[in-house]
């Protein structure tokens, strides 16, 4: 099939690219001509695995990229929306990428003689995409709904780190559609798919993906409730994980207690529902907690690391770990930035590290703090340590850390460290949820 997709970020480009390892012929869209530039050199503007591999593949060949999006839209059947859905400033969503890009495609499929299908893809509300997107394409192209062309939903649930593998091996496909028509087209394109196709209406497809989110959201404030108590009563979060997580019903992922979740999803979206359900009368009271209890964690790390050094004004302290995750180069909402933002409030002298998320960390703080890609360099010479992001590299031996800091306080946000053997190389050690 021939396919446009807007915006070429985190989303955008995975569905271009899978889309065009899957066979298609697909134009990639945006607005930032260096991001086009550099993805029609078959470089890749994010840090995805396997991302790289599949432009240099595709690039040149069936998969391009625009800042043209008429032509885009001209030369394809079917147009999936992926721009960003950001926060809004009272915690609701911002719709002007959306409303752009359809503004857009609506002006584009007026000059279109074929029936086309508008996807969206972009995380939104109940009710954007019947209620926004489709009468503003209808008001542009001076084309209607359902006869001319047809409007689907399709959420993404794809993990940045791991993207391209969920896109391509994905639990399931949620396809909402306002007519069988839309969706037929959309579910062509997941023919090749072994996992269930969900066909539904566009609101329930919109509702599905901030449920989904909502309720991983609440695992993770969940297991980190419970890993304050066991702080108290003297047992250990990760068996405690383990016990319950054994049970089918729970299942163990999302149960890693920490300093709570960040990125560019959870945060805002467990936000924009919550604000949706307020503005139709409903107070998600539980969604609140989880809202609640993210925000503690952060702080509840920062406590502890203050505690143990008697403030942290003027002393050195090592951030191990930048990025919201490990496997993605992304800060957006990352807890490492509000750590650090504190530090840097409280007098601290910061260094941090991080395999793939340094050069995204220097627009937000600059060079308020150094920056290195190795542990070793990070904790060197410093009097505390706190984990953020566990990534693989810096799963190391404890005697690593007591080595390389002049002090031994680390206070492990991740969990990544042996308690027992931390404490015995000398460190003064803090783990969330540890009260052994
Ligand atoms: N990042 C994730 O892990 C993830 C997972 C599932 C769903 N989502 C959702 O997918 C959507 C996109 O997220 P993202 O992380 O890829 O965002 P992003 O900010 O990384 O990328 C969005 C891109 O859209 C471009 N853009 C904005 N307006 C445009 C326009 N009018 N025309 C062309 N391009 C335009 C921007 O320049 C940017 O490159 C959001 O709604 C998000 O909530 C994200």
């Amino acid at each position: 099939m021939d396919i446009s997709v807007i915006g070429v970020g985190y989303v955008g480009l995975i569905t271009g690219a899978c889309f065009a390892e899957l066979g298609n012929r697909v134009v990639c869209v945006d607005v930032i001509k260096e991001k086009v530039d550099k993805i029609n050199r078959g470089e890749s503007p994010i840090h995805e695995i396997g991302l790289e591999e599949l432009l240099e593949k595709h690039i040149g060949k069936n998969l391009k990229a625009t800042t043209d999006l008429e032509s885009a839209v001209l030369e394809s059947d079917i147009t999936f929306i992926c721009v960003g859905t950001p926060e809004a400033p009272d915690g609701g969503i911002d719709l002007k990428h959306v409303k752009s890009a359809s503004k857009e495609i609506g002006r584009a499929l007026a000059k279109k003689k074929n029936y086309h299908v508008v996807v969206d893809k972009s995380t939104v509300v109940p009710g954007t995409t019947d209620s926004v997107i489709l009468p503003i394409i209808e008001r542009e192209s001076k084309k209607r709904a359902g006869r001319d062309f047809g409007v689907a939903m399709n959420p993404e649930f794809l993990r940045e780190g791991l993207a391209v593998e969920d896109f391509m091996r994905p639990d399931r496909v949620v396809i909402g559609s306002m007519d069988k028509r839309s969706g037929d087209k959309v579910e062509e394109l997941y023919k090749s798919f072994d996992c269930p196709i969900l066909r539904t209406d566009l609101r329930t497809a919109e509702m599905i993906k901030y449920a989904a989110n909502a309720f991983l959201a609440t695992k993770i404030s969940f297991i980190n409730e419970i890993a304050n108590i066991c702080e108290k009563v003297g047992t250990d979060v990760v068996d405690v994980a383990r016990g319950i997580g054994l049970d089918s019903r729970i299942s163990p992922r999302f149960l890693n207690a920490g300093v709570g979740y960040g990125g560019s999803c959870f945060p805002k979206d467990v936000k924009a529902i919550y604000r949706m359900g307020e503005k139709e009368g409903y107070k998600a009271e539980l969604l609140m907690a989880v809202m609640e209890i993210n925000k503690r964690q952060v702080l509840h790390a920062l406590e502890v690391l203050k505690e143990k050094l008697g403030g942290v004004g003027g002393k050195k302290v090592a951030v191990i770990g930048l990025a919201f995750k490990p496997g993605t180069d992304d800060v957006r909402e990352a807890p490492s930035i509000k750590i650090i933002r504190e530090l840097l409030k409280d007098g601290a002298v910061v260094s941090a590290c991080d395999p793939a998320a340094i050069e995204n960390t220097r627009k937000i703080l600059g060079d308020r703090i150094s920056y290195s890609s190795s542990l070793e360099e990070c904790l060197d010479g410093t009097e505390a340590a706190v984990i953020v992001t566990e990534w693989p590299e810096y799963i190391v031996e404890p005697e690593v850390f007591r080595k390389k800091m002049n002090g031994n306080v680390v206070i492990d946000g991740r969990r990544i460290l042996d308690p027992v053997k931390a404490k015995s190389a000398g460190l003064d050690y803090f783990g969330i949820g540890y009260g052994k």
